[in-house]
């Protein structure tokens, strides 16, 4: 039964537990279909306590309940259990027996493949016992397993193990979330690492036998993450041992519990043969992601679920250094744009809107949004450009000193820029308030040696900021001369009036203007750039980002008036992605970053902002057409970088190497546009590296020329699971826009078609999300086929699910025909009897009730 009222829960309503919580002990007899947990749990009344006594549990069966060893009979509900208890420190004991077998949510204690797992974030710990499930609950834990696994794992330092049993203890107190345990007939990648002050860790990737071969990178980029977050943040890990373990069923990418990360194993598994360059890149960043959280998360951790910024926006603020670090910053920070503008812009821009700091919810699980993570991370980046970076170092440091230990809110991590630099941040704070994408207009002025630029902010008003206030909104800036050179380096224009001027004395000439240089805020800029303008700026611009974003607001006005009047590729634009692309002072990869186009969402985002209806299959062609357009003009240019950016080493995933396979394989695809197959049949058949061989395999079926590749990539692979993903998704990806719902759907009756697995899932519907024209066909197939498998998939996973309902979310952009079978789609699924609550929440706020 759907539950009568869903429960929305708000930030205002916090209360503090009433008891804290001296240390927990709890031992796990594992059965697949019945396992024991038997807990012991000192708590302490506070002195402010009001004597009621509420912990959450669900899908337990209580087998017995003690409050300091005598039995007693607790009140159960579906949410937990409420008891009388004494006035004074008492030590709680329960037995449960819980179902890891049948568990398909994959939270809570969960097996995949025989192996047993936890993922407890955010409110999981409740399906393995009883407990107050809350991140301001922190306790000391220690963990028996009995189980005849031979890898038997917890959290923090293992005590003793034998035959059958581990005992583990975590001297860190931490809240349930982080709590994981593993166990399974699993093999160690081990190493080691020395910390700063000397003490010796042992690491450990514990993966499935057979995937040994995929361990090497993901534990290298576990010490340059130790090594990077001593050095730059001065933090030292804190055991004497971490582990991380891949799991091939996982809801999410990975999971950062307290000395036992756990990843999907998509996040950590890569060998050469196997996985891409973005794969590579993709797992260094993830692996320093969970791991900085032992800091950002773990030793300060979150009050409540509504501050999730406050470690996530934090932590990816973090790996985004760290990957800027590692690899070239230019290209970090142009593909951290892509991501935002193409996820978050588009989630401000929809009836899924919410602040970075949301103030209330139902499921907290539908709330690891791109907004709460990538918008909460810019926001720590433009704190760092308004206080600048000794004082963003001095305050952080002072958060660690402070806070260590605690449970925190924003307004603990604002203090402490505030106490550390002087400033008042009360207007800055309005970023963690105030849902949407702040709208900047500007004007240029010049009178006699003096210029000025006047900007306007606007914010549109919608359901959870009613009434947006102006923002903090720093606008690094530059100014050219028209030589090029720069007339005024990178300052930061501080605008914090609805519309304020700033003004640069003494310029013997009318500079250029370059601003918001390195996206130096998550804004959109409007109407700034004439084609001259950006012309200019593509040829000239000091700032790698803004040349780069030069070519984008080129190529994307050019390919906006294709799509609304039908008319040509620019020359202008061509000639200047020509002129950048032969300049080999420039990196590979930033160079095949300037060949790519918006996104087709991003140019319905910019079509439906101008008032607009974005037509599907007009952007398609139009995309198609600057294709071909590019490959015309840069025919002479492609085949030489082709060929020069063929790498003879080695293969190495590291910047260098990936980089120069980019360009390489982005001038394989606009060569097999005018100069057909060959190169990309030679390259399928002669690549040592899943890089090049999956490039030229897309080629070819984007081509509709790769039926046999297609076979041979299958019997060459289809023992690995995650390379089988790839061909899955691939097949969807590649195919015409008029092919994509049967293609997907005839590969959901293939034999390796598991749905249950989140990854195989995703490989299909995230493919046929993702196919701007093929999932928005005017005939609905697109939506009527993912709703089907939503349906299909909910009972047994409400967390995919419900994540996946999210593409729906742009759906009242498009036109009559296609909002109605959108709303057809969403209402057969919101007719669903039991569907979940997280599910619900989505489709709800998706379909909203206005027509
Ligand atoms: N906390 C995890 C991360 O950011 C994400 C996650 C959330 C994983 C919920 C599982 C469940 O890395
Ligand atoms: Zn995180």
């Amino acid at each position: 039964m759907r539950d009568a009222a869903p429960k929305t829960i708000y930030l205002s309503d916090y209360k503090p537990f009433g008891y804290d919580v001296d240390a927990v002990e709890l031992t796990f007899d594992l059965q697949p279909n019945a396992t024991r947990v038997k807990s012991r749990v000192a708590f302490v009344p506070k002195p402010e306590a009001d004597g009621s006594f509420f912990l959450h549990g669900e899908q337990l069966k209580l087998i017995s309940a003690q409050i300091d060893g005598r039995p007693v009979s607790p009140e159960l509900s579906e949410q937990g259990l409420s008891c009388q208890v004494p006035q004074t420190p008492f030590v709680w004991e329960a037995e449960v027996e819980i179902d890891p077998a049948h568990n398909t949510a994959l939270e809570g204690l969960y097996m995949s493949n025989g192996m047993y797992c936890t993922q407890c974030e955010a409110e999981g710990f409740r399906k393995i016992t009883y407990y107050p499930d809350r991140p301001d609950v922190m306790s000391v834990f220690t963990v028996h397993i009995n189980g005849p696994h031979p890898v038997l794992l917890s959290n923090g330092n293992p005590v003793t193990r034998g035959d059958g049993f581990a005992e583990w203890h975590d001297p860190w107190p931490k809240p349930a979330y982080l709590f994981a345990l593993v166990a399974g007939d699993l093999v160690a990648h081990p190493d080691d690492f020395t910390t700063k002050s000397g003490r010796k860790v042992d690491l450990n990737l514990y993966v499935r036998p057979g995937d040994e071969g995929k361990c090497a990178f993901g534990m290298q980029a576990l010490k340059a993450s130790m090594a990077w977050d001593e050095e730059e943040y001065g933090r030292e890990y804190d055991l004497d041992i971490f582990n991380i373990v891949a799991v091939d069923d996982f809801n999410m990418g990975a999971m950062e519990n307290k000395g036992l990360n756990v990843f999907n194993s998509s996040a950590v598994l890569a060998s050469p043969e196997t996985a891409t360059d973005m794969n590579f890149e993709r797992i260094e960043a993830i692996i320093a992601h969970e791991y900085f959280h032992n800091w950002t998360g773990n030793r300060i951790t979150c009050r409540d679920w509504f501050q999730l910024c406050l470690k996530e926006g934090l932590t990816v603020y973090r790996d985004s250094q760290f990957t800027s670090d590692m690899r070239s910053a230019a290209v970090k920070r142009i593909r951290d744009v892509i991501d935002l503008r193409g996820r978050q812009f588009a989630e401000d821009q929809g009836p899924l809107a919410h602040p970075v700091r949301p103030e209330s919810f139902q499921e907290i699980n539908n709330f690891y949004t791109a907004t709460v993570y990538e918008k909460g991370a810019e926001v720590i980046g433009m704190l760092r450009r308004l206080v600048g970076a000794d004082a963003y170092s001095k305050a952080v440091d002072l958060y660690f000193e402070r806070h260590d230990g605690q449970a925190c809110t924003i307004e603990d991590w604002l203090k402490v820029f505030e106490d550390a630099t002087g400033r008042n941040l009360d207007q800055f704070k309005l970023w963690y308030s105030q849902a949407g994408t702040p709208r900047l207009t500007m004007k240029e002025a010049w009178d006699k040696g003096t210029y000025t630029l006047q900007f306007t902010q606007k914010l549109k008003p919608s359901e959870t900021t009613p009434d947006p206030q102006p923002q903090v909104i720093p606008i690094v800036a530059g100014l050219l001369f028209p030589s090029g050179k720069e007339a005024v380096s990178d300052q930061v224009l501080e605008l914090t009036e609805a519309t304020q001027s700033f003004s640069f004395e003494g310029l013997k000439e009318r500079p250029i203007p370059s601003v918001l240089r390195g996206f130096s805020a998550p804004v959109v800029l409007e109407n700034t750039l004439t084609p001259e303008h950006a012309a200019f700026l593509l040829a000239h611009d000091t700032d790698p980002f803004n040349r780069w974003e030069a070519g984008r607001s080129l190529a994307k006005a050019n390919l906006l008036n294709m799509i609304r009047n039908g008319s040509e590729p620019d020359e202008s634009y061509l000639s200047g992605l020509g002129t950048v692309l032969a300049d080999r002072s420039l990196d590979p990869s930033y160079r095949a970053l300037m060949l790519g186009l918006p996104s087709q969402s991003d140019l319905a985002t910019a079509l439906f902002d101008a008032g607009d209806v974005p037509d599907p299959d007009a952007i398609w062609t139009a995309c198609e057409t600057m294709g071909h357009a590019q490959a015309g003009h840069l025919k002479d240019i492609l085949p030489i970088l082709f060929e020069e950016n063929q790498v003879a080493e080695a293969y190495a995933p590291n910047a260098d190497q990936s980089g120069r396979r980019s360009l390489a394989n982005a001038s394989l695809w606009l060569l097999s546009l005018t100069d057909g197959l060959d190169r990309a049949r030679a390259q399928f058949e002669t690549a040592d590296n899943m890089t090049q061989q999956l490039t030229a395999l897309s080629v070819l079926l984007r081509a509709q020329d790769g039926a046999s590749e297609l076979r041979a990539f299958e019997t060459q692979w289809s023992s690995d699971r995650l390379v089988m993903d790839k061909w899955f998704a691939l097949q969807v990806v590649q195919a015409p826009p008029a092919e994509v719902s049967a293609t997907a759907l005839a590969l959901t009756a293939h034999a390796d078609f598991n749905w249950k697995n989140p990854n195989r899932f995703r490989a299909v519907f995230g493919a046929l999300a993702s196919h701007h024209p093929g999932f928005h066909s005017a005939s609905g197939a697109g939506y009527n086929l993912l709703a089907d498998w939503l349906i299909k998939l909910d009972p047994i996973n409400p967390q995919t699910t419900a994540r996946m309902c999210a593409v729906f979310q742009t759906w009242r952009r498009y036109d009559t025909g296609r909002q109605a079978h959108a709303r057809a789609a969403l209402d057969r699924m919101l007719a669903v009897s039991d569907l979940s609550r997280d599910t619900t929440e989505m489709l709800e706020r998706i379909r909203g009730d206005s027509i």
